[in-house]
């Protein structure tokens, strides 16, 4: 049986890569998670007590701690996940988007080839170190034209910048010490168990609550959406698969303007949620987002021709369920409204410092 190490484990996508490997393979999975205000262990509930599943409550920036997670679990592969990821928060305040994406890849980098040069032979040659990360690394598209996967870096939020600069330390570890790693780029992700500071999971809940739901600007900026496990299917194959020390571009060849994901929300709520219909009445455009990025669209060829990878959902498809999952999953709603989803690290804390 293999084991995989997964950091950010506890947040939306590392959670359905997680639940993934455990429902669908015989993989084991650690997950090392630090438990940010984006960590939530509720989106993990299906698959925490089976015997292939384990927390580590750490942090990618804590040197020690990670040597001692690769002693004592002695992983096949690394999944790197852990990040900092929300675009406005990195506008805000861009330290820990420094500290996490840049220092934490770094130290997790270090940790994971002094595992790797331990291994024998055998182990050391199937190895590898997946790094994820996001089309904002490549800028801002215009009217025409897709991200391919050797196109120049030009990021431009701090956030982008942060992880343009773990790919290119994953890169150089590849590079200088045939450290055996393979970066995926991927665009806007949507789905089940996304944390509501999101757009879509943000404009669904504001929307049932009769909220404002905020479009910065004209609503004109254009994301290319994917449906979260089409993502972690995508990953997995790169894992299992993809050649090392290349990239794949990860997309869904969903273009949409904001407002036009927005209005799809407000219809399929009309239809599943009639109370507070027309919710596009709630539509209240704000002050946009310094530097907003225009454009983003994948070019998915590459990974469609050398993997046989194609997503399962399209938008309409995935944005109904996705809906239809936040209507109907209330615990886990309301864990993340209250702040109940944060008592596991309160109460650790609090464990720790009292011991
Ligand atoms: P998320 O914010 O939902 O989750 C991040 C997770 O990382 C959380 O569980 C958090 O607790 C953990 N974490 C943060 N700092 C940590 C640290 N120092 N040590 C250990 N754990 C830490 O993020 P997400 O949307 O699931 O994104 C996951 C990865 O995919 C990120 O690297 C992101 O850049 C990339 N990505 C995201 C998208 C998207 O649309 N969400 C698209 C492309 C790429
Ligand atoms: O492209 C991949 C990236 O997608 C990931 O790397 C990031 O981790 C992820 O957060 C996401 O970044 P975005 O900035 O595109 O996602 P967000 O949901 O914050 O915003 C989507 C679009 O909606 C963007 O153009 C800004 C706009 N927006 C967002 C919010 C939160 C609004 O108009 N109103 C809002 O309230």
């Amino acid at each position: 049986m293999k084991k995989i190490l997964v950091t950010g484990g506890a947040g939306f996508i590392g959670s359905a890569v997680v639940r993934q490997f455990i429902n669908d393979t015989d993989y084991a999975v650690v997950n090392v998670d630090k438990l940010t205000y984006a960590g939530n262990l509720q989106s993990l509930a299906s698959v925490s007590n089976n015997p292939r599943y384990h927390f580590e409550h750490v942090d990618i920036c804590d040197a020690a701690e990670l040597v001692r997670v690769f002693r004592e679990h002695q992983p096949d592969a690394v999944m790197h996940l852990a990040a900092e990821s929300h675009v406005d928060r990195s506008i805000s305040g861009p330290a820990a988007f420094i500290q996490t994406n840049i220092v934490g890849t770094y130290t997790l980098l270090e940790a994971a080839r002094n595992h790797w040069n331990g291994l024998d032979a055998k182990r050391k040659s199937t190895f590898r170190f997946h790094h994820i990360s996001t089309d904002e690394v490549y800028g801002s598209l215009g009217e025409t034209g897709f991200f391919t996967e050797d196109m120049p870096y030009e990021p431009n939020s701090p956030y982008s910048a942060s992880k343009a600069s773990s790919d290119h330390l994953v890169r150089a570890w590849h590079h200088t010490y045939g450290f055996p790693v393979v970066t995926t780029n991927c665009s806007n992700n949507y789905g089940p168990y996304h944390f509501p500071e999101k757009l879509i999971p943000l404009v669904i809940l504001n929307a049932v609550s009769g909220n404002p739901l905020p479009i910065y600007g004209k609503g004109d900026n254009i994301r290319d959406w994917l449906y979260v496990d089409d993502h972690a299917r995508a990953l997995r194959l790169v894992l299992e698969r993809g050649k090392l020390g290349e990239t794949y571009n990860i997309g869904g060849w969903n273009e949409k303007t904001n407002l036009q994901v927005v209005q799809a929300i407000c219809s399929i709520l009309d239809e599943l949620h009639p109370q507070g219909a027309p919710h596009n009445k709630l539509i209240t455009y704000v002050t946009d987002r310094p530097g907003h990025d225009q454009r983003y669209a994948i070019d998915a060829n590459k990974i469609a021709r050398d993997l046989g990878w194609k997503p399962q959902e399209n938008f309409e498809s995935g944005l109904r369920k996705t809906v239809e999952w936040y209507l109907t999953n209330d615990v886990w709603v309301q864990g993340v409204t209250s702040g109940e989803y944060q008592h596991w690290v309160q109460t650790n804390y609090t464990n720790r410092s009292a011991a």
